[in-house]
Parts: structure tokens; sequence; C-alpha cells
């Protein structure tokens, strides 16, 4: 059997939007209408939708998570299956609605099996959410997980050991939690505990810093 042909990545400024036009893009419905057709890595071609992210353009507190799963790829929706609903209740539990955060991934297409992205799609990808963060504004950011920790700024320590322990990315505090699906597989006292103090931790820093 021939093998696939390695991945090329396209030239076309539809399949691979520019840095131009990303960093140009004066919000987050125009970012998305510039790069939703993205086919700069391999994980583009094998997408249902292109899941961009959701929630409150000026929101304050920011989630971001890994990259959608099959719920979200049927979608267009982030954090929409089990994970979404327990994130959903955390938010809940803050006394916030899902409308009042934004919610975004590393990634913004399945990877296949829902496996970790890869370093190189994740930094294919990394522009974007950047671009989303510059739009957004936000005075938090809560990072889901391993993934949003290493590739937004670059630590790879565990994050059994990093949760709860302040980060910052461009000046804005970030704070490292477990990631929802985690929880779900992990649903130990602790585990829910830590959690809750991570969100408790970031809430409190909002709300000190009006
Ligand atoms: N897990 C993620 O990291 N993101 C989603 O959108 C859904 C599940």
């Amino acid at each position: 059997m021939e093998a696939a042909p390695a991945f090329q990545v396209p030239r076309d400024p539809i399949g691979c939007p520019s840095m131009e036009a990303v960093s140009s893009a004066s919000s987050l419905q125009d970012l998305e209408s510039r790069i939703n057709g993205c086919l700069a890595c391999p994980l583009g071609p094998g997408r249902i939708r292109f899941v961009f992210g959701e929630g409150n353009p000026k929101a304050r507190m920011m989630f971001i998570g890994e990259g959608p799963g099959r719920d979200e790829d049927l979608q267009g929706r982030p954090f929409v299956g089990k994970a979404g609903e327990l994130l959903d209740k955390m938010i809940g539990a803050l006394g916030y609605q899902r409308e009042d955060v934004y919610i975004a991934n590393v990634v913004k297409c399945r990877p296949p099996d829902n496996r970790t992205p890869t370093p190189q799609e994740a930094q294919a990808c990394l522009r974007y959410l950047r671009k989303q963060i510059e739009l957004i504004s936000p005075g938090v950011i809560v990072a889901l997980g391993a993934t949003p920790l290493r590739e937004l700024l670059g630590v790879t320590t565990g994050i059994t050991r990093i949760r709860g322990q302040w980060q910052r990315l461009d000046g804005i505090p970030v704070m490292p939690t477990f990631h929802p699906a985690y929880v779900l597989r992990q649903y130990t006292q602790d585990v829910r505990r830590a959690v809750w103090m991570d969100l408790q931790a970031a809430k409190i820093w909002l709300d000190e810093h009006p």
C-alpha cells in the first residue's frame, strides 16, 4: 500500500490566512470569518465544524481548553459534551452564566480520537487564540488542563503540581486547573475541591480588580 502524501500547508488565503489577516481582525466575528476555512494544519481537512469559541466578547473570565471533541465537532461549539456539562455547572457555581464568560480552545478543529493536539497543530492554531485573547482582553484566564499551559505559556510542569498556582500571559493572570474531562474521570472529593478552590481564586481576583 502506498503511503498517504505528506500534508501540505495550503498557500491560498482562505486555507491559510496570513498573519496580517489575523492581526488586523477588528472583532471576534471578523476574526472568525477570516479563519473558519483554515487548513493550516492536518486537523483542518478532518473536521466537520470549525469550533471558534463562544461567549461574551467582553468577558472578564476566559476559559481555555484543549480542543473540540466529537460533540463539539458536530455542533461547532466548545464544551457542549459531558465535559461541557460539568464546565457549565462550575460556571454556574461561580454565579455566572455561560454567556457571561468566554470559552475557547487551543485548537479549533477536532484531533482524531480526541488525542492531544501535537505541538505543530497547536502552534499553527495559537495565533488565532492569541488574537481572541487580545480582542477579549479578559481580566483572568482559567487554563483547563496541561495543554493550554504548555502551548500558551511554555509551562511543561504537570497539571497536578501546577494547578492553583498563578501564571501570567502578557500581564493577564492565568489560573491553571484540572480539565473537566479529568474531573469526570477522577471524580474524587480532592479533585473536585481543588478545582473549586482554583475557580474561586480566579473569581476573587476579578472581584478585587474590577
Ligand atoms: N474538551 C476541550 O478541551 N474542549 C472542548 O471544547 C471540549 C472538550
